[in-house]
């Protein structure tokens, strides 16, 4: 299919300007102004008025997660959809191996449930032990195109790791050109706090935050960092959400040591009160780290624009009200996590960019371009660009919407952002050169592929 893209104004991280596009065969063949094709076109798209961005990469997403309240509610079907619905093409997901699974047969079993997906993926794979072939399982995923890890230093009973072990998958992982990814939060501490809570009978989850304070995600980072230096391996702070972790993570940085930062829209923009008033409130904003302060989100603000903080994902994981209910009686049984795959590019244009905390290039640099420098899949994604996949995001700048469970495509009866006012919203989404939303609306099923990445 060939695709000419009039009249628009491309954003790319760096810089802005008016142009046309030329699409043939999925990649992007011509950006310049006023193109003059010879070749028949297939469809040729008036992009005046409109923004046109990379396709979004959201780095951090949980579709289809195994808890013990069931799956989280979008499996790669509907997690997707929602996904490209807001702009998103390429979805970063998680390889979680059983104990005793070895990494490369859980990456087989993850990539059979992700073909329905119709954005493109990949993953980031859990090494949740160590054993004596733990080492070649992870050169193996590297060979089958895996290039980043993440390590749970919470969630000790189940998929957490041990600082010694943590530090010989960093050591391995680093001497082979990978990137390690960390949930930073104490698992050991935290444990203790919420027994005593639970001793207390302070069970709602208005007890969950202050479970998980600030100090017990920041003396992580400060650990895995140590951890990083002394095992030369580059890592990325998952949801980073507080002031004192940033402290830390801008410490590396200026000291030279690769540590990069990412934070979620839920950190930028909702803060601790939500866990004040009724279970069914309070429920859907149980997630790990937990909302912050309001300080605390002006700092992350900040960070993004002084690029300390390189990227936003989402940590999509959204449950149901039924699934959240397993907690009625004990924060501690709810399952943790919340959606925001579908709102991500929205309320980042919304509340960064129209509230000039984020200019046009920063914004497509953390809902892209940074996601694709940082996990090996740049110049293919990221970038409008001769050469490029053909993923672009054609935005209307005067769309508003008000997000409500009532109207958001995530598979899920919470809405976290609920009432909130957006304006601007993708209005066609080219993925591999084919339009899968026009006019707002999905207009093709076409499957999404894996993405192998190299070192
Ligand atoms: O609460 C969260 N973040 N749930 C998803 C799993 C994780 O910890 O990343
Ligand atoms: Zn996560």
């Amino acid at each position: 299919m060939n695709i000419l893209i009039k009249n628009g104004t491309v954003v790319r991280s760096t810089e802005a300007f008016n142009s046309d596009i030329y699409i043939s065969e999925g990649k992007i063949v011509q950006v310049g102004e006023s193109l003059n094709i010879l070749e028949p076109i297939d469809k040729e798209i008036d992009a005046a008025g409109k923004l046109i961005f990379p396709g979004g990469i959201d780095p951090h997403v949980h579709m289809h997660l195994p808890t013990s309240a069931g799956y989280s509610a979008d499996d790669f079907d509907t997690g997707s959809k929602a996904a490209l619905l807001g702009g998103t093409t390429t979805l970063l997901d998680f390889v979680t191996p059983q104990k005793g699974q070895s990494l490369i047969d859980a990456l087989i079993d993850r990539k059979a449930e992700a073909n329905n997906s119709l954005c493109d993926y990949s993953f980031h794979v859990s090494p949740v032990e160590w054993t004596k072939n733990t080492e070649q399982e992870i050169k193996d995923c590297i060979q089958s195109g895996i290039t980043s890890f993440k390590i749970y230093m919470a969630y000790k009973d189940s998929i957490g790791l041990d600082d010694d072990n943590i530090l010989k998958v960093m050591q391995v992982i680093g001497k082979a050109g990978g990137l390690v990814t960390l949930h930073c939060e104490l698992g050991d501490e935290i444990e203790e706090l919420r027994n005593e809570f639970a001793k207390n009978r302070d069970l709602s989850p208005e007890f969950h935050p202050i479970s998980r304070p600030d100090i017990a995600e920041s003396d992580a980072v400060k650990k895995a960092i140590e951890m990083a230096k002394k095992a030369n391996c580059t890592i990325y702070i998952v949801h980073t959400s507080c002031e004192e972790s940033i402290k830390h993570i801008k410490e590396a940085q200026k000291a030279g040591q690769p540590v990069y930062s990412e934070t979620c829209p839920q950190y930028l923009l909702l803060n601790d009160s939500k866990y004040v008033g009724d279970f069914n409130d309070t429920c859907k904003y149980v997630m790990s780290p937990p909302l912050r302060k309001k300080e605390d989100q002006n700092v992350l603000w900040e960070s993004i624009n002084k690029g300390v903080v390189k990227t936003v994902g989402t940590d999509h994981c959204p449950f149901s009200l039924g699934q959240k209910e397993q907690g009625i009686n004990d924060f501690r049984m709810i399952p943790n996590g919340a959606g925001g795959v579908e709102h991500r590019m929205t309320l980042l244009f919304s509340y960064g960019v129209l509230q000039n905390r984020i200019n046009y290039n920063q914004f497509v640099d953390i809902t892209s371009t940074q996601a694709a420098k940082i996990f090996g899949l740049y110049p293919q994604k990221g970038e409008i660009d001769t050469g490029s996949d053909a993923d672009i995001v054609i935005w209307n700048p005067k769309i508003e919407n008000t997000i409500s469970v009532e109207n958001h495509h995530q598979n899920c009866d919470l809405e976290i952002y609920e009432g909130a006012k957006t304006v601007g919203a993708p209005e066609i989404v080219i993925l591999n050169g084919d339009v899968i939303v026009e006019k707002g609306k999905l207009v093709s099923e076409k499957k999404g592929k894996f993405l192998k990445r190299s070192i």
